[in-house]
């Protein structure tokens, strides 16, 4: 069961041509194309017909014509033409999807058209900003969607998965703060005083400590921004080495996991080397998600039903977006098995500190693990007004 009343990412622009692409969002098929116009359409992947797979097919001019018996459809799901007769039976219709492009994403809605609005649509500006260079990347992952969405929200394991590319222990070493503001939840680490991670210090240039920082910001049911940077010691984070993921998770169904990744960077925009090692670098830390991700889904689905995830301090997050992401469905599909829930059987053993629920704003800290204290934060003559 999927939220349907929002936006998921389709694929990037620049993969819809007038080649009909397939695309199976929330167990629907979907086929994705342009016409020799240039105007994008969303249609299901199901002629009126005889349900023979419209991406199967090809475009002419305006319409997409099925591979099968040549029925040909507009971009508004209307059948065009039917070549064996000259009247068109006013039941040949497909349904049409809302779609639309921005900042090289394309997005699809699902659900009611009339709440279609573009205004829903997450910030992406970093992809059509000169000053930002980006890498993308796209993978089907072999999980569902929820593992996805938990294993951004809990970057800890990037000290033990991504431990050569951009993990280090000082990671799961420092606590977090968990806000949460409607159906955004935000989950920020400041690591003060360490060293940038292995994969960006040659793309920085940099040697030496900084402060590390990164914020998961999880637009629930399915986008996440990761405000991710190095700045100097005590200083400013807009100051810094910034990084913006953006990351527009997709269910195929229960199983799978469209992965579309882009990473955009304010700093070696021009350098070409670095993107391309970027690129490399970037795919490994893919690989490695999807990796564990697919073993992850196999032991889920392996465990009894009443085995259930054991949450901690450092899972805050999580536990609050299952909330929502539960509360939208069931908003969306009131008779829907409580049971199922994916907060339903799941109870953080932490204590989190200073939650102050207020309507749909509230704050929660966690605090560092024992093995680290808090730092102290060094301001060093060195360092004030260092752009690092
Ligand atoms: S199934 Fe498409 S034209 Fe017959
Ligand atoms: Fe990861």
């Amino acid at each position: 069961m999927y939220v349907l009343n929002t936006w998921y990412v389709a694929g990037w622009s620049n993969e819809i041509t007038t080649q009909p692409l397939a695309r199976t969002i929330c167990e629907t098929p979907i086929v994705l194309f342009r016409t020799e116009a240039g105007e994008l359409a969303a249609l299901a992947d199901r002629c009126a017909h005889r349900a023979y797979p419209l991406s199967a097919g090809r475009v002419i001019d305006s319409s997409i014509q099925c591979g099968y018996h040549g029925f040909a459809f507009g971009t508004d799901g209307v059948c065009t033409r039917v070549p064996a007769q000259e009247s068109i039976p006013p039941r040949a219709q497909v349904r049409t999807y809302p779609v639309v492009e921005k900042d090289g994403w394309t997005w699809v809605w699902l659900g009611d058209p009339d709440r279609a609005d573009v205004d829903l649509l997450p910030d992406t500006h970093w992809m059509a900003d000169p000053e930002w260079a980006t890498v993308t990347h796209t993978v089907l992952f072999e999980c569902r969607h929820n593992l996805i969405h938990d294993n951004l929200l809990d970057l800890t394991h990037e000290s033990f998965l991504h431990e050569t590319t951009v993990g280090d222990d000082y990671i799961y070493q420092h606590g977090i703060t968990v806000e949460v503001d409607g159906h955004v939840v935000s989950v920020d680490r400041l690591m003060p005083d360490v060293a940038a991670p292995p994969l960006y210090a040659q793309t920085m240039g940099t040697e030496g400590l900084y402060d590390r920082f990164h914020t998961t910001e999880f637009h629930v049911p399915n986008f996440h921004v990761l405000h991710s940077g190095i700045t100097g010691q005590g200083r400013p984070r807009e100051e810094g080495y910034l990084i913006k993921v953006l990351n527009g998770i997709t269910p195929v169904d229960a199983s799978h996991s469209w992965y579309y990744y882009a990473f955009s960077r304010n700093f070696g925009v021009d350098n070409q080397q670095a993107t391309a090692e970027l690129e490399v670098g970037l795919a490994t830390v893919l690989r490695e998600d999807a990796e564990a991700l697919k073993y992850q889904e196999i032991g889920m689905r392996q465990r009894p039903a009443k085995e259930a995830d054991v949450l901690i301090g450092q899972d805050a997050g999580v536990a609050k977006a299952r909330r929502i992401l539960d509360q939208l469905l069931a908003t969306e599909h009131p008779g829907r098995d409580a049971a199922a829930s994916a907060s339903a059987a799941v109870s953080p053993t932490h204590q989190p500190t200073g939650e102050t629920p207020s309507g749909s704003r509230s704050v929660t800290t966690v605090r560092p693990s024992a093995d680290r204290p808090v730092t102290a934060r060094r301001i060093t003559p060195e360092s004030v007004g260092a752009n690092p």
